[in-house]
């Protein structure tokens, strides 16, 4: 029985180090060339293998991220289960980016970088936490432990999803009807969402023409769930007032990309949150014993879900 680390060496050998602490019976190895692909129970990996089929005992693929849009999982055998990253690390940074984000577009941060790059010194009218509606749109592990976060800066908070929801201090939605609602009493959107069929271009011209005028837009999803002409027609003609982007479709945008400088846009290269290995080796070695104790992984995806 196998443990495959199939990313970066960095990541591997904190890896390594918990497992021979953790797991001292489990063969842990970085090297794909050097394991007998039967023994291989597990991998570890962001996109599967090309030759994922020679792993003909493979029972748990685990993605080294928290999205799984990155695998192609109609090509993983149906025997194999697939887990994402739920891990301490990703959830804290995402906390902090997001607030960072909100904090920003709520305080007119683009703004004021674009009035200092003109030698410009005027200040705007500032509205205050309880009058700028925040809307995430994703009731997942990372949009509720932001939602927990937002809480004591006083912002009204609600959220939508695709099941019922039930958050204290947060007002739920979910189905069209529900989005709907959010939507038009939402200042500042939070896009939490993974990526599927569903909601590959959902952040398009009619969601934000459902935004109140000067609603501003976090982007912490998945690139191609944003029409960019849309965002880039909604910031031009004013009725969005800015966006905070983590990520696009491509990555990274090409150099002439209007978003680079956009004076509305505040770009970063898909930072919001990064596996922290540390806690994500102890992550997956609680798992994997739940896995040997014959219970069900947490961060299981449903593959009809695809999330
Ligand atoms: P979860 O799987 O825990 O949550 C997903 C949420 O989205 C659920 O509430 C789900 O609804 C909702 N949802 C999914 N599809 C739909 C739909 N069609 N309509 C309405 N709601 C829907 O995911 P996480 O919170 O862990 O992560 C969310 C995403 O964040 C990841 O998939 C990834 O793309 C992104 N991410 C980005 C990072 C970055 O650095 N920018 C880092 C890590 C993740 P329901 O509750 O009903 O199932
Ligand atoms: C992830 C990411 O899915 O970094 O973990 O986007």
């Amino acid at each position: 029985m196998t443990f495959l680390f199939n990313s970066d060496a960095r990541r591997g050998a904190i890896f390594a180090d918990a497992f021979a602490k953790a797991l001292p019976g489990l063969p842990f190895s970085m090297d794909a060339t050097q394991v007998d692909p039967d023994a291989v129970r597990y991998l570890i990996t962001w996109t599967a293998p090309a030759d994922l089929a020679r792993y003909r005992n493979l029972e748990i693929l685990f993605s080294i991220g928290a999205g799984v849009d990155q695998l192609n999982l109609a090509a993983i055998p149906d025997h194999v289960k697939v887990v994402r990253m739920v891990e301490d690390g990703t959830v804290r940074m995402m906390q902090e980016y997001v607030l960072l984000a909100t904090l920003a577009l709520h305080r007119n941060l683009p703004a004021y970088l674009h009035q200092q790059r003109q030698g410009i010194w005027s200040p705007m009218p500032q509205k205050q936490a309880e009058q700028r509606r925040i809307g995430v749109l994703g009731l997942g592990m990372l949009a509720q432990a932001v939602l927990d976060r937002l809480k004591p800066l006083g912002f009204p908070l609600a959220g939508w999803s695709r099941s019922p929801r039930d958050l204290n201090g947060v007002t739920c939605h979910h189905g069209e009807a529900g989005l709907r609602a959010m939507l038009s009493a939402t200042d500042i959107l939070v896009c939490l969402l993974p990526l599927t069929p569903e909601t590959r271009g959902f952040l398009d011209r009619d969601l934000f023409a459902a935004l109140p005028q000067g609603a501003a837009l976090v982007h912490v999803g998945r690139g191609p769930q944003l029409d960019q002409a849309a965002l880039l027609e909604a910031l031009d003609s004013g009725h969005l007032s800015s966006a905070m982007i983590d990520v696009t479709d491509p990555e990274p945008l090409p150099a002439e990309h209007a978003f680079w400088t956009h004076p509305k846009i505040i770009l970063t290269p898909h930072i919001a949150s990064v596996t922290q290995p540390e806690s994500a080796a102890q992550a997956v070695i609680e798992n994997i014993r739940l896995h040997l104790s014959g219970r069900d992984p947490i961060g299981l995806v449903d593959r009809t879900r695809g999330y």
